[in-house]
C-alpha cells in the first residue's frame, strides 16, 4: 500500500496548508478530527501522523486532545498546539501564555538531524510563530532540538521513539525552510514513498464520484472560470454523459468568454453543454442599482432562478450538483473534515444555493488551492488558455462598472478590458500577474481629441500579483507596455478619454473596486 499521512486537525487556520505541503512532497494525506479513536487510526494504517496547531490551550476546558496511545501508532510530528499536546500528555511543562507570540522569529537548531537534517546549527532559520502557551520544559525522555529567544523549546523529539515536534509553523510560507522540515519528517522519519501525483488524485476522485453517483444524473454550473471548469472536466471523466453542464451567459462576461467555454467543453471535451442566454434577465434585474451588495444579491437571485429553470428543462431529475469550491472558499465554521478549524475569508460566489434545493453537492476540489487545481486541470488535458486564466468574479463585469449597469457601459468596459488583456499577453506578462482587469469609473473628465473638447469616461486599470488572492501587490508594468495599453484604449474605445492605473495593495484596498 502506498504511503499515507494522517493529519489531525486541532483547529488551526493552517491545517490545510500542512496537507498541501505533504501533497507537494508527493505523499497522500487526509485530514481528520481529533475525535478519531486510536483503534480507528490504527486501522487507517498511517505511515505517519501530524498533529496540527490550534487556537486552544491544553489547560482549557473541553479542548480537543489525543489518547496517549496515539503516539505509538506511527511516527508523529506535532506542530504548535500539537507539540504542546505531546508535552502535556507526556508530562512536560507547558507554560500558560503571558502573552501571545505572533510573527517571525529566528530559531536556533540544536540538532542537525531528524526533522532538522540538512540544517546548520550556527545558521538560525526564520520561522513563523503563532501561539499563546509554550513548552517550558520537555517531558522526561525528550530532548530539545531547537530554541528561540522567546521559546526555550522551539523543537523537541523523543530520545528513542519517532516523535518529533516544533513550536512554530513549518507549513506556512513565512517559514522559508518549512517544506524541508516536513519533507524530513516524511522521508527521513516515516520513510514515506513520494508516489502521490495529481494523476493519483484524479483516479481517487473518479472512484469516489462513481460510487457516490451510481446511475443518477448530475448537473454542473459552468462559469468559464478555472475552478468550475476543472471540477466539470473531472466529473465528466468519471461519469461522462450522466453529467449536464449549464453555462449561463449573464451578459456580464468578458469578450469572447462564451465562445471559449463552448469551444472547450462542447468541441474539445465532448461534454453535454447547455448555454442559457440570460443577459436580458440579468440586465433587467440590475437596472438602476448602484450599491455593489445589492448588485450581488440581484445577480445571485437571478442566477438561481435561471439555473433552476435550466435544470428543470435540461436535466430533469438530476440528484447532484457539481461545484468548483476551493479550499479558500470554504468558510463554514466547521472545517471540511468536521474538525474545528475556522476559515477567515468570506465566500462570495454567486452560485450559492437555496437551502431548499434538493441537490446533493459534489465538490471534488474542496481541499485544494488554486495552483493545485490548475495542475489537476492540466492533467485532465484542459487547454492552457482555460487552466491558466486569471480569476474572474462570479458577478462578472457588473462589479467593475462602478455605477448602475447598462448595456452601453458594459460594452465600453468589455472593449477596454479586452485590449488591456491582449496587450498583457502580447508583452508576455499574463502569467506573471494574478489578475488584471479594467474598471469603468462613474467619473467623466475633460479631454481633447483633434480640435474638439471631449467630456468622457475614465477607465481604471488594475493588475496585481498574489499567491492566493488574500493579499496582493500592484504589478509594476514596464512603462512602454503601459503606454501602448493606454494609447490603444483611448484611441480605440469610444467614450473613454482617460486611463489611470491603480497602485493600491491589498490590504488595505481590495482587488476588485466594486
Ligand atoms: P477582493 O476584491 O475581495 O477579491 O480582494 C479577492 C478575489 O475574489 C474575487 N472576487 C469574487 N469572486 N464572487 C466571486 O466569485 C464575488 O463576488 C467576488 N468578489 C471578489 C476577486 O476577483 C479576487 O480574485
Amino acid at each position: 500500500m502506498s504511503s499515507r499521512i494522517l493529519i489531525i486537525d486541532y483547529g488551526s487556520q493552517y491545517t490545510q496548508l500542512i496537507a498541501r505541503r505533504v501533497r507537494e512532497a508527493r505523499v497522500y494525506s487526509e485530514i481528520h478530527p481529533p475525535t478519531r479513536t486510536v483503534d480507528w487510526v490504527r486501522q487507517w494504517k498511517p505511515t505517519g501522523i501530524i498533529l496540527s496547531g490550534g487556537p486552544c490551550s491544553v489547560y482549557g476546558e473541553n479542548v480537543p486532545t489525543a489518547s496517549p496511545g496515539l503516539l505509538d501508532v506511527a511516527p508523529i510530528l506535532g506542530v504548535c498546539y500539537g507539540m504542546q499536546l505531546i508535552a502535556h500528555l507526556e508530562g512536560g511543562a507547558v507554560e500558560r501564555a503571558g502573552r501571545r507570540e505572533y510573527g517571525r522569529a529566528d530559531v536556533e537548531v540544536l540538532e542537525e538531524s531528524g526533522v532538522f537534517a540538512g540544517f546548520r546549527a550556527e545558521q538560525p532559520v526564520g520561522a513563523w510563530m503563532s501561539h499563546g502557551d509554550h513548552v517550558e520544559r520537555p517531558p522526561r525522555g525528550y530532548v530539545v532540538t531547537a530554541k528561540s529567544t522567546n521559546t526555550p523549546v522551539a523543537g523537541m523529539r523523543h530520545e528513542t521513539k519517532p516523535i518529533h515536534a516544533v513550536q512554530f509553523h513549518p507549513e506556512v510560507a513565512h517559514t522559508p525552510r518549512g517544506g524541508e522540515i516536513i519533507a524530513n519528517f516524511l522521508f527521513e522519519i516515516c520513510k514515506a514513498e513520494p508516489s502521490w501525483t495529481p494523476g493519483a488524485f484524479i483516479e481517487d476522485e473518479i472512484r469516489k464520484i462513481r460510487t457516490l453517483v451510481g446511475d443518477k444524473r448530475v448537473i454542473c454550473g459552468l462559469s468559464g472560470g478555472v475552478d468550475s471548469s476543472v471540477a466539470a472536466a473531472l466529473v465528466h471523466r468519471a461519469i461522462g454523459d450522466q453529467l449536464t453542464c449549464v453555462f449561463v451567459d449573464t451578459g456580464l462576461l468578458r469578450m469572447g468568454e462564451r465562445e471559449q467555454v463552448e469551444r472547450t467543453f462542447r468541441a474539445h471535451l465532448g461534454v453535454k453543454l447547455v448555454t442559457i442566454d440570460a443577459a436580458k434577465r440579468f440586465l433587467d434585474a440590475l437596472a438602476g442599482i448602484e450599491d455593489p451588495e445589492k448588485k450581488r444579491r440581484a445577480i445571485g437571485h437571478t442566477f438561481i432562478d435561471v439555473f433552476e429553470d435550466a435544470t428543470a428543462q435540461h436535466a430533469e431529475g438530476a440528484a447532484f450538483l457539481v461545484q468548483g469550491t476551493l479550499y479558500p472558499d470554504v468558510i463554514e465554521s466547521a472545517s471540511p473534515t468536521g474538525g474545528p478549524s475556522v476559515t477567515i475569508k468570506t465566500h462570495h460566489n454567486v452560485g450559492g444555493l437555496r437551502p431548499d434545493m434538493k441537490f446533493k453537492l459534489i465538490e471534488p476540489l474542496r481541499e485544494l488551492f488554486k495552483d493545485e487545481v490548475r495542475n489537476v486541470g492540466r492533467e485532465l488535458a484542459l487547454p492552457e488558455e482555460m487552466v491558466g486564466r486569471h480569476p474572474f468574479p462570479g458577478p462578472g463585469l457588473a462589479i467593475r462598472v462602478l455605477s448602475d449597469v447598462s448595456e452601453d457601459k458594459l460594452a465600453v468596459l468589455r472593449k477596454a478590458d479586452a485590449i488591456y488583456l491582449e496587450e498583457i499577453r502580447a508583452a508576455g506578462l499574463y502569467d506573471d500577474i494574478w489578475q488584471a482587469f479594467a474598471v469603468l469609473l462613474p467619473v467623466r473628465s475633460v479631454g481633447v481629441m483633434g480640435d474638439e473638447r471631449t467630456y468622457d469616461n475614465v477607465v481604471a486599470l488594475r493588475a496585481v500579483t498574489s499567491v492566493d488572492g488574500m493579499t496582493a501587490d500592484w504589478f509594476p508594468f514596464p512603462h512602454d507596455v503601459m503606454a501602448v495599453i493606454s494609447n490603444r484604449i483611448i484611441n480605440e474605445v469610444d467614450g473613454v478619454n482617460r486611463v489611470v492605473y491603480d497602485v493600491s495593495s491589498k490590504p488595505p484596498a481590495t482587488i476588485e473596486w466594486e
